[in-house]
């Protein structure tokens, strides 16, 4: 945790740093390139934290192991990442497995549109009259997501797929192949 507090303190000191050199008349369109930048970091930052916490559950406790600690965890780490870089962090998914991550009408329009964008596909920042919202595209771009999210008897098996159909019964997240649009990162600045 204290890690991530310097991480953010880090950025929002550059940010100062910069803002200074202008003498606070920074443009929007530079506004608006810094906090682009610093949603790709938190994205990253998130990803990595994600990942991490994903390949020590499989190492320790296997795949479905794994699986369960995501459904515990997964929703508190992306809560406390939240809390630590102070924005809302949300993954968001057009075939979610977690309920919760499912995309309402607007989201679904940034979804769609990556996925219409194909591998071209680039975060994008949106600013509404009261807050800036980031979106950024989430790949499958490895072997180790097909193990809970691929297709049965080809990466799955049918132990696996059982198994996550029971935690998540209305589950949407299999049959997916390697480079696939898995959902997108929605970062909000409130
Ligand atoms: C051990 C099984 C497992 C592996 C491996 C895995 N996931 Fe997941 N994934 C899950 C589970 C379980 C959830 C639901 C977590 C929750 O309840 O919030 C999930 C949720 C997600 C979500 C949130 C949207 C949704 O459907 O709820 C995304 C995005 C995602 N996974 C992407 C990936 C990517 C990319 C990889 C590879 C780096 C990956 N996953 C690897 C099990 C896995």
């Amino acid at each position: 945790m204290l890690v991530m507090v310097l991480f953010v303190g880090s950025c929002q000191n550059s940010n100062s740093a910069k803002s200074t050199v202008h003498n606070g008349k920074v443009s929007d369109a530079q506004n608006e390139e810094e906090l682009k930048s610093q949603a790709q970091l938190i994205v990253q930052f998130s990803s990595q934290a994600l990942l991490g916490k994903l390949q020590k559950s499989i190492g320790e406790q296997g795949i479905a192991g794994a699986v369960d600690f995501c459904k515990l965890e997964a929703d508190a780490i992306t809560d406390s990442l939240s809390l630590a870089f102070g924005v809302d962090i949300k993954r968001i998914s057009s075939k979610n497995r977690n309920p919760n991550n499912a995309p309402n009408s607007e989201e679904k329009k940034y979804l769609d549109q990556f996925e219409s964008e194909g591998e071209l596909a680039l975060p994008i920042l949106v600013k509404t009259e009261d807050r800036f919202t980031y979106f950024a595209p989430i790949r499958l771009a490895g072997g180790l997501c097909l193990n809970c999210h691929g297709k049965l008897d080809e990466s799955m098996t049918l132990e696996q797929f059982e198994h996550i159909k029971e935690m998540y019964p209305e589950d949407k997240a299999t049959g997916y192949s390697l480079g696939d649009l898995r959902g997108m990162w929605k970062i909000t600045y409130n």
